[in-house]
């Protein structure tokens, strides 16, 4: 590799999974996949193999179907991870094991009860153990910035011995800061690979303190030649390093960083539709590069002078990471104008799923009039209810006002039969929740509740986020609609057909 081409190593079908509440499916992922390759990432992590078996099948899926990056699974030093990361990524034309052990002493002495010799002996046998099965080996030290130095140097150096190719320095905890991060890196820069010019030096950081981004540029001038991110940031608390924003700062100030990267930034407000739609994820309106308002100016001065030259007050253009469309549709728009309208979005539906959306596109066209490409987007970011084993929502009537408790009374559908519930609540989305939760039968409990608008004016649509907990599991739930309250039942159904399916 190049020593001035920066690896774009994207974690979003890992770390970024790993995000309470987010639970993709197999296609899911095969579908965040194959954008990711449009977008040429370098590395695509699809999962942790060893850690269930849906992870094992959504890599080995990505393995077989994905062609252009290389596909890595995670791996604990343990022998059954790597030969289960080995198993899932064997169809793959290019992959990589990509092996992890903590090395600070919180971590080694309160989790993995394991000494500092005994964490020395797990690297050098895990990655000798990987590269009997693959070239391309990653090595990463877990709380790199919180172990002792020197004893995480050592097992990076251990590592390379053993044949690991790629040494990553996680940041895990979000802890770092620019100043001391670069210290750091350019130990490990010297310390580890040294004049090795086959060895890699990468970064991963989490964003507690919001300085990701900011610790994995800084890492650039250390020497760093990959950095890992997930796209629109998602991740484990506060989230990882956002792919996109990467990216377009190494465009933007290429004269800066001087190194290159291979992704096509056009594809990059897609794969961050498509990230936020499948994993029910809203993209907060001013992140930067894909945030809804990151081309948008509203001061008169501002619109002055963007209109005079859009380099007044912009330095990037919408275009450039594709960000640039008006799609509109009407109550009168047919099956082809909807189809038509998603291949534009890039969204592609399977028959049953596209019939659903578009009934509900109708449903809200009539009630709208018109639909934006923001509207039709929300549509097909709800679960479609029409896969056999999932309920749906036949009805929901509400009665409340400031002198009258609240209630609801839902219908919902499971497999031909009907079932009714009436409850009452604090409010009328409180209502329906209770009486969902006596229709499915679920003690589910209610923990994130969130209403955005999608459209604006007094017939907005708006999109409901919630997520429940089941025991100690969470899921996600995303419902669309005119009514607040027909949109939270909806979400609600999403959320606990997942649950009930768990
Ligand atoms: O944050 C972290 O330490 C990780 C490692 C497994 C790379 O995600
Ligand atoms: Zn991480």
């Amino acid at each position: 590799m190049d020593n001035d081409r920066l690896i774009i190593f994207d974690t979003t079908l890992r770390d970024g999974e790993q995000a309470p509440g987010i639970a993709l499916s197999t296609s899911d992922k095969l579908a965040i996949a194959h954008q990711l390759a449009k977008l040429k990432v370098d590395v695509i992590e699809a999962g942790f193999a060893a850690s269930s078996d849906g992870d094992h099948k959504a890599v080995r899926a990505i393995a077989e179907n994905v062609k252009g990056p290389v596909i890595a699974s995670l791996a604990r030093t343990h022998p059954d991870d790597i030969d289960r990361a080995a198993d899932a990524l064997s169809p793959a034309e290019r992959k990589r094991i990509h092996v992890f052990i903590s090395t600070s002493p919180i971590h080694m002495e309160r989790m993995l009860r394991m000494t500092g010799d005994q964490v020395m002996t797990a690297v050098t046998e895990s990655v000798t153990r990987a590269r009997s099965y693959v070239d391309d080996v990653e090595f990463s030290p877990q709380d790199a910035t919180r172990s002792d130095a020197d004893f995480m140097i050592a097992t990076c150096k251990a590592a390379v011995e053993a044949g690991a190719t790629t040494i990553n320095i996680p940041d895990t905890v979000g802890y770092a800061v620019p100043a001391d991060f670069v210290e750091l890196m350019r130990r490990v820069y010297s310390e580890v690979r040294g004049d090795r010019t086959d060895i890699i030096i990468s970064t991963h950081c989490h964003n507690d303190l919001g300085l990701a981004v900011a610790n994995s540029l800084s890492a650039i001038h250390a020497g760093a030649r990959q950095i890992e991110g997930a796209i629109n940031g998602i991740g484990e608390r506060a989230g990882n390093t956002s792919t996109e924003e990467i990216i377009m700062a190494i465009k933007t100030r290429e004269d800066f960083f001087g190194v290159e990267i291979g992704a096509d930034a056009t594809h990059l407000f897609d794969t961050s539709r498509l990230v936020s739609r499948l994993t029910g994820y809203p993209v907060q309106y001013n992140k930067a590069v894909v945030g809804r308002n990151a081309f948008a100016h509203e001061s008169g001065i501002h619109q002055h002078g963007v209109l005079r030259d859009r380099e007044t007050y912009e330095i990037m253009d919408a275009a450039s990471v594709g960000q640039a469309s008006s799609i509109i549709l009407g109550k009168h728009s047919g099956r082809a104008a909807f189809a038509d309208a998603l291949e534009r979005l890039d969204i592609s539906l399977e028959d049953d799923d596209f019939s659903a959306a578009f009934a509900r596109f109708k449903e809200l066209a009539d009630r709208k009039g018109e639909i934006t490409e923001e509207g039709i987007l929300a549509i097909v970011s709800e679960e479609p209810d029409a896969d056999a084993g999932k309920a749906h929502l036949v009805a929901i009537h509400v009665a409340g006002g400031n002198h009258e408790i609240p209630s609801a009374t839902v219908t919902i559908e499971l497999g031909g039969v009907e079932r009714e519930a009436t409850a009452r609540g604090d409010g009328m989305v409180n209502a329906a929740f209770v009486a969902l939760r006596t229709a499915f039968d679920l003690d589910a409990e209610l923990i994130d509740y969130r209403v955005s608008p999608v459209t604006s004016g007094a017939d907005a649509m708006a999109a409901v986020d919630v997520i429940v907990q089941l025991d100690s599991n969470t899921f996600s739930g995303r419902g669309v609609s005119t009514d607040v309250v027909e949109g939270s039942a909806r979400a609600f159904v999403a959320a606990l057909n997942k649950a009930a399916a768990s």
